[in-house]
């Protein structure tokens, strides 16, 4: 891993106000990302995580700083910045295999040849174990397999980082499990720079080397950032019973619910994340599925 690869460098945002006026939604958020390494975005419903995403994928300019990639100011959407939303958008009339197709041709254009192009887009299908459906449409795909398509689309742009925002957040707990450790051996091989928000604190640790916790806004801006030092590859069950594993997930729990309790759930007595006691720290030799399905619920 190398220095300076991805800078989000003192980035803040103003959203115009209809009334006029603006709304600082991010305030002077600043994280350097090296190459190759996983980080995870964590915080409150609305605290600015998406727009953290959305600048540093060029969707939104920042209203001040900037992102740096490789040297280079980004400041617009580019095949080396791919995006994986919560709700996989994929274009429903194409197949799964279409799918792919169409950001493998938009990105390589005519640098591949017509056998070349198909081999690299069931490799990636290969990747999310998903060249046996590749011919089926989105409605005749589960939720989960859908949300492979996406990434093996954004994994088949070869993009320099991918961003994740929530992207398993609409799966049950099991198959949750199942896209996270496909997601844990695929960064293992292809060691991609990945940003992803969640809400699942046993997600973040598992899958980090980093995670970035943020402050509820508005003017959000980076609290905490816990490096998470354990040893790769990692297992659920054998890693929910390590001290390490749950001094970790304590310390972000501590954030979430003492340090930067949910703004909403002070006024509503909480529907949402946040509104609970860190009821999963006590719970933490729970089955893995059940913790997963607390966070889910939160989320
Ligand atoms: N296009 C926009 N125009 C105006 N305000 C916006 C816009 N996008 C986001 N905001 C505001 O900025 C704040 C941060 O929103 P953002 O979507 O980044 O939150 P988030 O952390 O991703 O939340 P969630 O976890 O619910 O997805 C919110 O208060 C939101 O209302
Ligand atoms: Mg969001």
């Amino acid at each position: 891993m190398s220095k300076d690869h991805l800078s989000i460098d003192h980035v803040s945002m103003e959203f115009p106000l209809p009334a006029g006026g603006a709304f600082k939604a991010l305030d002077s958020v600043n994280i350097k990302i090296k190459k190759g390494e996983f980080v995870s975005l964590i915080g409150h419903s609305g605290c600015g995580k998406s727009t953290v995403l959305n600048i540093v994928a060029g969707l939104y300019q920042a209203s001040a700083g900037g992102v740096i990639l490789d040297g280079l100011e980004v400041n617009e959407p580019a095949p080396d910045r791919a995006v994986v939303f919560q709700n996989h958008s994929l274009l429903p009339w194409l197949t799964a295999y279409q799918n792919v197709e169409l950001a493998v041709k938009q990105v390589f254009k005519k640098q591949k040849s017509k056998a070349e192009t198909r081999e690299w887009i069931e490799h990636n299908l290969r990747l999310v174990h998903m060249d046996h459906a590749m011919n089926k449409r989105p409605d005749e795909l589960s939720g989960g397999m859908k949300q492979r398509v996406g990434i093996a689309r954004a994994l088949a742009m070869q993009p320099k980082v991918l961003l994740m925002d929530e992207p398993f957040g609409a799966l049950d707990a099991l198959t949750r499990a199942h896209m996270q450790d496909s997601l844990m051996e695929i960064q293992a091989e292809l060691k991609n720079t990945v940003i992803m928000i969640t809400h699942d604190v046993d997600e973040a640790v598992l899958l980090s080397d980093r995670i970035v916790m943020m402050t509820n806004g508005p003017a959000a801006t980076i609290g905490e950032v816990l490096e998470i030092d354990l040893a790769r590859p990692r297992e659920r069950v054998t890693m929910a019973d390590t001290p390490e594993y749950n001094h970790y997930r304590a310390q972000v729990l501590k954030f979430l619910y003492e340090r930067q309790r949910n703004p909403e759930a002070r006024h509503a007595g909480g529907s949402s994340d946040i509104g609970k006691k860190p009821q999963a720290e006590a719970g933490a030799t729970q089955a893995d599925a059940a913790t997963h399905a607390e966070n889910q619920a939160a989320a």
